[in-house]
């Protein structure tokens, strides 16, 4: 069974000192989480600061994306080589990535082989859109999307995978927790399974995300395939965010 994890994604919010401000305000009120897995990804221009702001405690940390080359003419873009050693995480293909700059399965694909080769835990997001809920076709895009971030990926050791429909992302209409539940076995489990076969697709993390608040997280994590949650919005708040690492604490720890 692979361990809790809240995963708090601070999107394009925070300068450098709020950063820093919220996550001592974060750590302070934890006390070093260690029966859940913690991450926070604040921007990238704040993960060296909010590195220093972590030191020493068990709280870990994540990008928001990544390219997949080492280095190069790529302006703009920040390569794994300058993450590693500064987190541990990656969040890959996370829709609005995937739906705002074009970013498509085999661009994905790509980031998340050259992540696990620099030893960098890829967060890879799937999710379909709310016409593709409507046509039936929710299970095939998300098994789809599963199999094709994954395709060369020999090994799942190190992968996380968070379900977020887009139609719940940011809405405050999060998925009902037996919807969730139905995508992560029928469409995320059902590939892993496929890819890797049952005993290691067990093993890796499932989030669920799509506004989570510590009001609805609970009834996430009754469902046996949900091992954690992706958090946007909320993870903002320091006490929000701690007050749903506690919920994990109790009802998964
Ligand atoms: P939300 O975002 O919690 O604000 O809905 C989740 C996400 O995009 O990861």
């Amino acid at each position: 069974m692979p361990i809790p994890m809240l995963v708090g994604n601070w999107k394009m919010h925070t300068t450098v000192p709020e950063a820093v401000a919220l996550a001592h305000a974060i750590r302070s009120r934890l006390d070093d989480p260690d029966d859940v897995l913690t991450v926070l990804c604040p921007p990238f221009v704040a993960l060296w600061a909010v590195a220093e702001a972590l030191k020493g405690s068990t709280i870990a940390l994540g990008a928001q994306n990544m390219h997949y080359e080492e280095k190069g003419a790529f302006t703009g873009e920040v390569s794994p080589a300058m993450l590693q050693g500064l987190c541990q995480f990656v969040i890959l293909g996370h829709s609005e990535r995937r739906h705002l700059f074009g970013e498509t399965d085999d661009l994905i694909n790509r980031k998340v082989k050259s992540a696990l080769r620099w030893g960098l835990r890829p967060i890879l997001c799937v999710g379909e859109t709310l016409a593709e809920r409507e046509a039936g076709r929710a299970v095939e895009v998300v098994r789809q999307q599963v199999e094709r971030g994954l395709e060369g990926v020999g090994d799942c050791h190190g992968v996380v995978i968070a379900y977020e429909p887009v139609w719940a992302i940011g809405t405050g209409l999060p998925a009902t927790p037996e919807t969730a539940q139905e995508m992560m076995v029928e469409g995320v489990l059902r590939a892993l399974m496929g890819l890797y076969g049952e005993h290691d697709a067990l093993e890796v993390p499932l989030l669920y995300g799509g506004s989570v608040t510590p009001e609805n997280l609970e009834g996430f994590l009754h469902q046996p395939a949900i091992h954690g949650a992706l958090v946007g919005g909320a993870s903002l708040r320091a006490d929000a965010f701690c007050q749903m690492v506690r919920i994990l604490e109790r009802v998964r720890g």
